[in-house]
């Protein structure tokens, strides 16, 4: 199982940015626990990032025929950005959005998410943990 982990605008400042809802590990951190639990349950796992719109649509449009399945974490993309929505549908893979903070409970604007429509599911509000889950479903559907 080949997974593409996407995190998008302002997901490197993890650590610095905002401790009290994002936590104080940084995002080197949020990658190295990503890769020891992909090699743990055995899942290929490849971590990217990008503050810009057009390299998070160029990486989605990069998993068709080289990943088995997309988690995204677009940061405030998610709560607008059409052009990412339309590109997971449109790419054949499989994606799970995932946020570390609980978005539900949070300021009203980010109660609207345009990109979860296009994923198999939502997972959000664990942490780093959101990853991990994310990870572990894509393993056992895939
Ligand atoms: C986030 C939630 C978004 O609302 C926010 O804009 C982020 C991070 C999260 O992981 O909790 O940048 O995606």
């Amino acid at each position: 199982m080949k997974i593409l982990i996407i995190n998008g605008v302002n997901l490197n400042m993890l650590g610095s940015r905002e401790p009290d809802v994002y936590g104080d590990r940084d995002y080197a951190a949020l990658c190295a626990e990503i890769a020891d639990f992909g090699a743990e349950i055995g899942a290929q796992v490849e971590v990217v990032q990008s503050n810009i719109e057009g390299e998070i649509v160029n990486f989605i449009q990069g998993a068709a025929g080289n990943f088995d399945g997309i988690i995204i974490n677009p940061g405030a993309y998610t709560h607008y950005s059409y052009a990412i929505s339309d590109a997971l549908r449109g790419v054949d893979v499989p994606a799970i959005e995932v946020h570390i903070s609980n978005v539900h409970a949070r300021e009203e604007f980010r109660h609207t998410s345009v990109t979860a429509a296009a994923c198999v599911g939502q997972i959000c509000g664990l942490g780093f943990d959101s990853y991990k889950l994310a990870i572990r479903y894509l393993n056992h559907v895939g």
